[in-house]
């Protein structure tokens, strides 16, 4: 599903993102949209092999990390925006939690676990009423949005006022890490993607950290489109970021029920 982003009533729209730093000849827009798409339905029969494989299984822990970050109680309704195959909804499950995927890519639903809620959906464009779900998880998708702005304010959107967000992606670790996370996430990660799936998406993916604003860019971001209480967290040493908020603004009496958009 795709469509012109809804805003969040009463916030500013976020100026649009200007072409990350470095991005070089990568794609903007609905060019990016397709290729992204396109990308993951390819990888998708084996990227949880590769995922594990290129973290050393640390993301495991990462989205735990995640998950807990939220603090909502059991019952609550989360929307795990780009749930790919489903990780986190099926941790958010684990926690008692009550997870609604949604991911663009026909490909990735398709090789996730079928008892897992999920919808395919372009996150910029979530089929959830206004206030329906009680937080948001988004894991390694913020860097593939064409509109991450757009994004972030139909989070904003859909999760009520003192709803929880809170989004992981990947980092670029400083110091002495620096140099050898460049070998790794540049050089090894795209040779064994290439070997177990596909060499082209798995050179794509160091790339694609240039989508993502610098730190203070992506939080003023995130509060722009009504969350408060933003911070960052660096887990792995550096190598991954965890971003979390609480939708600012009054409770509404029965919000959180995770019901879908009468459209
Ligand atoms: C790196 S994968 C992450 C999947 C999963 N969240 C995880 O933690 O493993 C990125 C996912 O973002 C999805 N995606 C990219 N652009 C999207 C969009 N505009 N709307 C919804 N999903 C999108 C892709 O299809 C893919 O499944």
């Amino acid at each position: 599903m795709t469509g012109s982003p809804r805003r969040t009533p009463g916030v500013a729209a976020p100026a649009r993102r200007q072409p990350a730093p470095g991005a070089g000849d990568l794609p903007e827009a609905e060019e990016k949209t397709r290729a992204v798409r396109a990308m993951f339905d390819t990888i998708a029969p084996r990227y949880d092999l590769v995922n594990r494989l290129m973290t050393f299984g640390m993301d495991v822990g990462w989205r735990r990390r995640t998950v807990r970050a939220l603090g909502l109680p059991a019952g609550s309704a989360v929307v795990d925006v780009a749930c790919g195959t489903g990780d986190l909804g099926r941790e958010l499950r684990r926690r008692g939690l009550r997870p609604i995927g949604a991911d663009l890519s026909a490909g990735m639903l398709a090789a996730g676990d079928p008892t897992i809620g999920r919808v395919q959906a372009d996150a910029a464009n979530l089929p959830l009423a206004d206030a329906a779900v009680d937080g948001a998880t988004c894991g390694f998708g913020m860097r593939n949005f064409s509109d991450l702005p757009a994004v972030m304010a139909e989070i904003a959107r859909v999760v009520r006022p003192g709803g929880r967000v809170a989004l992981l992606d990947v980092a670029t670790p400083a110091g002495i890490l620096h140099a050898g996370h460049r070998l790794w996430f540049e050089h090894a990660v795209p040779v064994i993607g290439g070997l177990l799936s596909d060499a082209a998406a798995y050179r794509y993916l160091p790339r694609s950290v240039a989508y993502l604003p610098e730190p203070p860019v992506l939080l003023a971001m995130v509060r722009a489109a009504g969350f408060s209480g933003v911070n960052r967290h660096v887990l792995g040493g550096g190598v991954v970021q965890l971003v979390t908020g609480t939708r600012a603004g009054p409770p509404e009496p029965g919000a959180g029920r995770g019901e879908p958009a009468r459209r």
